[in-house]
């Protein structure tokens, strides 16, 4: 069994060392531009389209993360790209969901208790109690899979009215649940924090925008642990100056890094962190995509697929506007 590896950034050794022992036998080695020797398994972060290409071999990719995005995205520059029956499986939890759970908790007490108010107040040497939120501090999840729900069931910890939207139909107890586009703008209505953990999508590119700011309390809260793509930077810029939304909480962003001459660096109600809310865990990913590699080599089922349908409604698409010029 042959399986490429490419994560930028990584510790390869360790991430190799880690296969190896969990795959005996297996012949793990990094991919390099110009590697197209042929491989059954790629297990990629970020990787290039070339990657991808000519690999008719390749039986599963694995998404080193939650978000499969950049792989869909190589699919939908260049349909076809991808083998078409290489299964894309992404990382499930492997410790992610904890994390968004602590990301996302302590972004709704900082904002329910006006921590971000009084560290502006300390900054001015200013002694001054400030009324309290109203309790039902009111917080919609966007986006219910792995991790949204995850975000959501941790939230009702906290005591607060918790409300979830998603594509389909989800049950989750203590959450009150909207789905579909139809009942979006009443998910949205009397929301005070907005947690963004929505896939990115072409159907959820710039979801956040100056519409939906307007359907949320006067003074509402924005957290972005999703995507940048998924924020239109302009319109939360326009809606923090009218205080609609009273302030920020971003952990990515349409570049990243984040380049430095942007806004949202010195903006007074914007807090930024570089794409950490939920990290990839070595030591549980290096146990779950083994376990499924060995699954799909018995002909077992995993989880973890990933849907393409939103991508074939893409290719489709692509394919029809250039029949069409
Ligand atoms: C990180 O952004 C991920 O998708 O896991």
């Amino acid at each position: 069994m042959k399986i490429i590896f490419y994560e930028k950034n990584a510790d390869i050794d360790a991430w190799l060392g880690g296969f190896r022992h969990e795959l005996p036998g297996a012949d793990v080695r990094v991919w390099e531009p110009g590697d197209t020797a042929p491989a059954d398994y790629a297990i990629v972060w970020r990787a290039p389209r070339e990657l991808f290409a000519n690999r008719p071999d390749l039986k599963a990719v694995f998404n080193l993360g939650a978000g499969a995005d950049a792989i869909l995205d190589v699919e939908r520059k260049e349909p076809g790209t991808l083998p078409p029956n290489a299964k894309l499986v992404r990382l499930e939890d492997t410790g992610m969901a904890q994390q968004m759970v602590e990301y996302a908790s302590y972004c709704v007490l900082r904002y329910m208790r006006r921590f971000d108010d009084y560290e502006a107040l300390q900054r001015e040497g200013r002694w001054e109690k400030l009324p309290q939120h109203a309790r039902a501090f009111t917080v919609g999840v966007l986006g219910l899979g792995v991790l949204g729900g995850e975000v959501a069931k941790g939230l009702l910890n906290l005591g607060v009215p918790v409300r979830g939207y998603s594509r389909s139909p989800k049950t989750i107890e203590g959450v009150q649940v909207y789905a579909g586009p139809e009942q979006f703008d009443a998910f949205l209505h009397g929301v005070k924090v907005l947690i963004n953990l929505l896939p990115h999508t072409p159907d959820t590119e710039g979801i956040l925008d100056a519409r939906v700011f307007g359907k949320l309390v006067h003074g509402a809260y924005l957290v972005n642990v999703a995507r940048g793509p998924h924020l239109v930077d302009d319109d939360l810029l326009a809606a923090l100056d009218r205080g609609q939304i009273a302030a920020a909480t971003l952990d990515v962003f349409r570049t990243e890094p984040l380049p430095q001459d942007h806004p949202y660096w010195t903006h007074p109600h914007v807090s930024v962190t570089p794409h950490i809310s939920a990290e990839t865990l070595r030591e549980e990913s290096i146990v779950q995509i083994p376990d499924k590699i060995k699954a799909l080599a018995r002909g077992e089922p995993i989880g973890g697929i990933v849907d393409f349908t939103s991508a074939d409604t893409e290719r489709q698409r692509i394919a029809d506007n250039k029949r069409q010029a």
